[in-house]
């Protein structure tokens, strides 16, 4: 029995990938190579391919007896999506659909999704549950909704599906042997890190007018070991579950920008070079979980603080600063 990974070479996915074989489960990875890096999946069997080539795909399922799925391929930038709408519909929902087809004709209905809280906006409430109203502000967050809800309508038919709703995923492996890009990242923690390790890099605090304590936004930032976890664990419930769990993954626990920003001047012994600037559109006040849900019914809940977040992070680009190149 073999769990297939697409978009396995990447941030998250190749997090989860090690999760996995450390849960003794085989593994195989489909990546496209775009965006991801074949150092990332550290040996794993790596097929370079698109999900949307059924052919291919069926041919994976078939030679490697593939009987899950947990599925990462897709693109993330949120700016991105708002300039480049189509190739995000593309890669992200048509695609997705061609896999699924070629799942449904193999008889595989163990599916597990990347998905992302920015399908709920701005929420009205934080800590945020899964009942709370989804409002997409991106085509990069509509177009994980639109797969959420097409897994749904297809439970009908047979496909029993976990949708995670990430927080804010950061740090890198506790072994230092993976990590994240920099180079491409929007992200505040790998930009926080570029300040204290590039001088050349202008880092900027995107606002410290809003309603909050300290005037910074607030987010739930989560080890990606803690969330490569969740989906052994979703893929562990759906062994015996025949449905489809739309769950947030996040550690419950808000923190703003000044006290990251604290946080990583205590981890890296000096000051975090910044300016404040103009808040950045479409950026929520504060987003942080309730992950209730997936502790009652996945068992999964964060066992990494946010020291740890940051060590692992300093750590990573400090003795990466090219990444993998
Ligand atoms: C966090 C906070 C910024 C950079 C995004 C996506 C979301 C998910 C996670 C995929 C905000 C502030 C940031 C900087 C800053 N991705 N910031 N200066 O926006 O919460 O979520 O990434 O699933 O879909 O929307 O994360 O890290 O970009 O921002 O002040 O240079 O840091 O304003 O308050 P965000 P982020």
């Amino acid at each position: 029995m073999t769990t297939l990974v697409t978009g396995g070479a990447g941030y998250i996915g190749a997090h989860t990938v090690r999760a996995l074989k450390n849960a003794s489960r085989d593994v195989v990875v489909l990546d496209t190579l775009e965006r991801g890096n074949k150092q990332a999946v550290l040996g794993t069997k790596l097929i370079v391919g698109d999900i949307a080539d059924q052919k291919l795909v069926a041919k994976i399922c078939r030679k490697y007896k593939v009987a899950e799925v947990v599925h990462f391929a897709a693109y993330k930038a949120v700016g991105e999506s708002m300039t480049s709408p189509m190739k995000y519909w593309q890669n992200n929902v048509s695609s997705t659909l061609k896999l699924l087809e070629t799942l449904q004709a193999q008889n595989i209905s163990r599916f597990v999704f990347s998905s992302s809280a920015s399908v709920y906006g701005t929420p009205k409430t934080s800590p945020t549950t899964e009942n709370e109203s989804t409002n997409p502000e991106s085509v990069y967050a509509e177009t994980k909704l639109a797969v959420e809800n097409i897994l749904k309508s297809l439970t009908a038919g047979g496909l029993n599906s976990v949708s995670l709703r990430y927080f804010n995923a950061a740090g890198a492996s506790s072994d230092n042997k993976i990590g994240e890009d920099w180079t491409t990242s929007q992200n505040l923690i790998p930009r926080v890190m570029r300040a204290l390790l590039d001088d050349k890099f202008k880092f900027e605090v995107f606002g410290n007018d809003y309603k909050t304590p300290d005037g910074t936004c607030i987010r739930d930032y989560i080890h990606v070991e803690d969330l490569a976890v969740a989906h052994v664990k979703a893929l562990e419930y759906l062994e015996s579950a025949r449905n489809t769990l739309v769950c947030n993954i996040g550690t419950g626990n808000g923190t703003s920008v000044t006290q990251l920003l604290e946080m990583a001047e205590e981890v890296a012994k000096r000051k975090v070079p910044h300016t404040i600037g103009a808040r950045r559109a479409g950026d929520p006040v504060s987003v942080y979980a309730d992950a209730t849900l997936a502790r009652k019914v996945l068992n999964w809940q964060s066992t990494h603080d946010l020291r740890s977040i940051i060590e692992s992070a300093y750590n990573w680009h400090s003795t990466h600063p090219n990444g993998y190149r």
